[in-house]
């Protein structure tokens, strides 16, 4: 594996492989990675002839008081961790590298930005979808994976490369859990054990409404209710925002129809922990 760390060397490694006619798939990371982020790797490098992983804390995606100054490292352990997936390129690049002084252009998705992890995060976003674009610039990837652990960045991810015609191909990747289903997360590193036990109500009560939704409950108010309280019976744990939402608008069902998402933030003790379940109804 290669440690490419300025971004010249980068676009010269990915041009040159370009040339071959060779297919890069690429996942971009903040590292610290865990199994989640290695079912993304190990999917493109089954799917293409070069697989290129970036390891980047992207300052933009942070607001003012939230997390990056303590956002987990460990290179090296991440290091070894993509040399044993058989990754070629480790694309690592310093703060200056990406955004140099004088840096003042940024990628805006409307609409869909603006609600559940948007509207609690200002900026958010616009960080990720800035840095990605960047990304896909350097490394020109014929395909990019994304987790649906994330579900409202992939299509924020999936918009942007549609309307500004990037031509690269976005594969979904389903959420990786722990074995009492929370989903994994760089950020499960900052809970106390009492903590790390209180998190399993995020995905109890998605597994939860699966089950009302299953039933035939389509009553979108009242199963946000639902939640809610389920979310309130854990001391532990304070509520950001649940929403069911349509996956095509990210606007809120009242009546539970079509391809929905149900997404939620909580925080546990400081730690904010997002999750989400898509289904079809
Ligand atoms: P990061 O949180 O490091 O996640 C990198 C990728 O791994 C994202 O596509 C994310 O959805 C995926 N991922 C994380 N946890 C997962 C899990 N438990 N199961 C499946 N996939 C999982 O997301 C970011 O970084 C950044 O916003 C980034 C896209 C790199 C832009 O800075």
């Amino acid at each position: 594996m290669q440690l490419i760390d300025t971004v010249d060397s980068m676009r010269a490694t990915s041009s040159e492989a370009g040339q071959k006619k060779m297919q890069i798939g690429f996942v971009p990371t903040m590292g610290y990675l865990h199994q989640g982020h290695l079912s993304l790797v190990k999917k493109s490098v089954e799917m293409n002839d070069k697989t290129c992983v970036s390891i980047f804390v992207n300052p933009t995606q942070f607001g003012p008081d939230e997390d990056f100054d303590v956002y987990p490292r460990d290179f090296k352990r991440d290091w070894e961790l993509l040399k044993e997936c058989g990754v070629d390129w480790l694309f690592y690049p310093g703060g200056e590298a990406m955004y140099p002084p004088g840096f003042g252009t940024y990628v805006e998705v409307e609409g869909i930005t603006e609600t559940l992890c948007g509207s609690s995060r200002p900026g958010h976003f616009r960080g990720v979808t800035t840095v990605v674009s960047k990304l896909f610039n350097i490394v020109r990837p014929r395909r990019a994976y994304f987790g649906q652990k994330d579900g409202q960045q992939l299509l924020v991810i999936k918009k942007m490369v549609e309307d500004l015609n990037m031509g690269v191909e976005i594969v979904p990747c389903p959420t990786f859990r722990e074995e009492d289903g929370l989903a994994m997360s760089s950020r499960n590193k900052f809970l106390s054990s009492r903590e790390r036990q209180a998190a399993i109500i995020l995905y109890d009560a998605l597994q939860l409404l699966s089950r009302k939704i299953e039933k035939g409950n389509r009553d979108g108010r009242g199963l946000k209710l639902l939640i809610e309280s389920k979310i309130k019976e854990e001391p532990l744990a304070r509520l950001d925002y649940f929403a069911i939402v349509d996956r095509r608008t990210l606007k809120e069902s009242v009546e539970i129809k079509g391809p929905i998402m149900a997404a939620l933030a909580v925080y546990i003790g400081k730690t904010r922990l997002i999750d989400n379940i898509w289904l079809e109804v």
